[in-house]
């Protein structure tokens, strides 16, 4: 008899909705543009709540009041480490933030990724699925007023401040992600040799990183290789690690080679030496790392976890699972002699004693203190058991890089500042990816302004008001600025932004400072001349008021762009008003961290056709051109429409005619649609490489046109094809016009959160 017989249709039951294989089995190369269509709204069930509206009502204090009774109130089901959640709860918080990358901004704590794949099943976040489930009855009873983002970050300052640590400060605001995400890439990894494909899914996370990572392509060299190269995007070191392996490089235990991995990592998090020892000595003044079992006897991690688990993961088979059981990464051990307390004696420690290497239970390399009268530390279940002190590979190579040690010794000869720096430090790491401080809600935000907030000058004076745009409007075009330049330097100023960690945009004219306003990419020596036209105007409307009334250079240049856009319009036949919303200010060279700001600077940006070969990044431009329409929250037809406008209003950074299909450069038509659609032509590569392409005349073999990969994937891919058809269509001139103000607009507001409110 044949169990698989469906019982509806008499046929055989071979899969449902989503059964492999599926299109990105068969062509794994395909541009995945649906990527730009995650976090559709109707996968949010609070869609319809001001998230801003119900936090402000909660009563903060007495929030915080309920999470740190339950911090010191243990459940049978998971026994609190010394009766104090507060240290799984920081390790919470920490990891679910240390997903962080400056180089694409991704990762961080904003979104709550941590509750979703992969994330909730990599090793690194062993047993957090706990410390969530531990958190639900508060997250259950303040609802849509309280995300998980900001619980989860909130609850880790919590756990800092029953243990006696002063926080800095505490930004709500952070809105919650509700599915999985698809897009962001967290480097090559491999299982024994063999690429996770091959491999059994349920079995994939059980084992031990050291076995994961034996043959990971994102690093180039060595361990001991002092130009060891970490591939970008990356900052995490391996798969599946928030950052580095505790037990050093490949589990090499070498101090040093870790310290080199550590720097390397929490640079790529915008941490930079001092910052890094704060963290990591900071945060292993709490709590203890678990590693009673082996890694091989541990369940599978969520994702793969049996049904009846429930969405826990890593069950653990030996004696009760949990408690003194407890098996999390392998390591075994406390670091200090009072772990529920803030205090020095990591530090102390550290320095005072020789450590040697030893073992754990579980058979991680580990170090204990040489002296047998080092100071013992309790056991976190056990009442009156003394265990030998604990500190990781990562933590003696704060003790023998010299940089670092540099740090331990400043925060050895004085807590205090030690504590200053761990707390500004831990406000960076959970805050760092929530962009202007206009989204921080709450009465715990401090009033001071951090450089990694890229601040902005409050707006002061009045403002400009319909009859002042008007004027502004016509003293742009009276100057002698083509609408190719003042598009480029409204689009460089805006299109900056990222929504992954919420940085760059209009506001505060960065455009105008180092070092945006001398990347190659930004045309610099066009663009100072519009900024110098433009601050002429800025200079001269400001001196006639007589009133505060003020218009900022960051507002005209925008609306520099928009006068430019209407212009290219009325050319093309259709009179359009572009909105414009006034309100930015300028910030100043000394508000702006150049360094950090130069992280913004794309490798490849198909919108002004610019790609910089020589960075390592080994995907075609057209990809990278996908991850920047991703990263300005564009939808497909946006995408489209944007670059097929951008083109003819001649937009390459070096005013290359790639891709400006047209005769009318700086006329908003849909000419570039309709050639790119053309069957009139053929389109040959200029050669093996095939990045430049010849459009050629089939009837005269004439080359009409040249164009770039990032053109002419709007004509190769199914999808961005039958967008591109919609504009390139009889009746779709006027729509192409619209829809291109429209989302336009959209991209010049994209920073706004003084306005908006998301
Ligand atoms: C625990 C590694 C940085 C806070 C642990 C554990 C490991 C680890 C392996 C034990 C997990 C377990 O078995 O339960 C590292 C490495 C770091 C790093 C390699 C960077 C080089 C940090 C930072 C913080 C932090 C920056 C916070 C600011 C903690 C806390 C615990 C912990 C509080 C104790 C958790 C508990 O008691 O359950 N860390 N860590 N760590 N880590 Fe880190």
């Amino acid at each position: 008899e044949n169990l698989a017989q469906c019982p509806f249709r008499g046929t055989r039951v071979g899969g449902a909705i989503g059964t492999s294989p599926q299109i990105d089995d068969w062509w794994p190369n395909r541009l995945q543009v649906e990527l730009l269509h995650q976090e559709h709204p109707a996968s949010n069930p609070l869609s319809d709540v001001n998230y801003k509206e119900a936090f402000n009502k909660i009563d903060l204090q007495e929030l915080k009041k309920e999470i740190k009774a339950l911090l010191v109130d243990s459940k049978d089901w998971w026994p609190a480490d010394y009766n104090n959640y507060g240290p799984q709860m920081i390790r919470m918080a920490w990891h679910s933030a240390g997903t962080y990358r400056i180089a694409d901004g991704r990762g961080g704590a904003g979104q709550a990724m941590q509750r979703f794949a992969p994330l909730n099943s990599w090793w690194d976040n062993g047993n957090i699925d706990k410390s969530r489930r531990l958190i639900w009855p508060i997250k259950q009873k303040y609802g849509a007023s309280l995300s998980w983002a900001d619980l989860i970050v909130l609850t880790g300052n919590c756990a800092l401040e029953i243990m006696n640590f002063p926080t800095f400060g505490f930004g709500g605001g952070r809105r919650d992600a509700w599915e999985p995400d698809r897009s962001t890439y967290w480097g090559p990894e491999f299982w024994n040799g063999k690429p996770f494909k091959e491999s059994n899914v349920g079995e994939y996370y059980d084992g031990h990183p050291e076995e994961m990572v034996t043959q990971t392509l994102r690093w180039k060299g060595e361990p001991s290789d002092p130009n060891r190269d970490l591939e970008n995007p990356l900052a995490a070191t391996h798969q599946a690690l928030i950052y580095v392996n505790p037990e050093g490089p490949g589990g090499n235990g070498e101090p040093l080679d870790s310290a080199k991995a550590i720097r390397e990592s929490f640079k790529r998090m915008a941490m930079n030496d001092e910052e890094t020892v704060a963290l990591i000595a900071g945060g292993h003044a709490f709590g203890k790392s678990h590693g009673m079992v082996s890694a091989e006897e541990i369940g599978p991690a969520p994702e793969a976890a049996p049904l009846e688990a429930m969405g826990m993961g890593w069950q653990n088979p030996k004696g009760t699972g949990f408690g003194k059981y407890t098996m999390t990464n392998g390591i075994e051990g406390s670091w200090t002699p009072d772990p529920t307390n803030w205090d020095n004696n990591y530090l102390i420690n550290l320095f005072k004693f020789e450590w040697k290497k030893t073992e754990s239970p579980a058979g991680a390399i580990q170090w204990t203190p040489v002296d047998p009268n080092a100071p013992k530390t309790p056991d976190a279940h056990e009442e009156g058991k003394m265990n030998d002190l604990m500190m990781m590979t990562s933590d003696i190579a704060l003790k023998q890089d010299p940089a670092y040690r540099e740090v331990c010794e400043k925060f050895l000869n004085d807590f205090d500042y030690f504590t200053d720096a761990f707390a500004k430090a831990w406000y960076k790491l959970t805050h760092r990816d929530m962009g202007p401080k206009d989204r921080y809600l709450g009465p715990e935000v401090p009033e001071e302004d951090l450089i990694w907030q890229d601040p902005v000058p409050k707006r002061e004076g009045e403002l400009i008001g319909e009859a002042d745009i008007a004027g502004l409007k016509q003293s742009i075009l009276d100057t002698d600025l083509s609408v190719s330049a003042l598009v480029s330097a409204a689009w460089s100023s805006a299109a900056i932004y990222r929504h992954s960690d919420k940085r760059g945009g209009a506001n505060g004219a960065r455009i105008a400072l180092e070092p945006q306003n001398n990347w190659d990419l930004n045309r610099p020596e066009e663009l100072n001349k519009v900024l110098h036209s433009l601050k002429t105007i800025k200079e001269d409307f400001n001196g006639k008021q007589s009133g505060n009334k003020k218009v900022s250079l960051a507002d005209l240049v925008v609306l520099g762009g928009c006068v430019a856009i209407e212009k290219a319009a009325k050319d093309a036949g259709f009179n359009v008003n572009v909105p414009f919303t006034p309100g930015r200010t300028d910030a100043t060279q000394e508000q702006t961290d150049v360094e950090s700001f130069d992280w913004l600077k794309p490798v490849s940006d198909g919108f002004k056709n610019y790609h910089n070969d020589k960075v390592g990044y080994h995907i075609p431009p057209e990809r990278i051109f996908l991850d920047r329409a991703q990263l300005l929250t564009l939808s497909a037809p946006e995408w489209t429409v944007l670059t097929g406008g951008l083109r003819v209003l001649d937009q390459n950074f070096d005013h290359s005619k790639h891709g400006v299909f047209t005769n009318r450069p700086g006329t908003l038509t849909n000419d570039f649609f309709k050639v790119l659609l053309s069957m009139d032509y053929e389109w040959v590569p200029q050669d093996d490489k095939k990045m430049l392409f010849n459009i050629k005349d089939r009837e005269t073999g004439n080359t009409r046109f040249t164009a770039t990969r990032c053109d002419l994937i709007f004509g190769s891919n199914a999808q961005l094809r039958n967008i591109a058809e919609v504009y390139g269509a009889e009746d779709g001139k006027e729509r192409f016009v619209k829809d291109f103000v429209k989302a336009w607009d959209k991209v010049m507001m994209l920073d706004r959160y003084d306005v908006k409110d998301e």
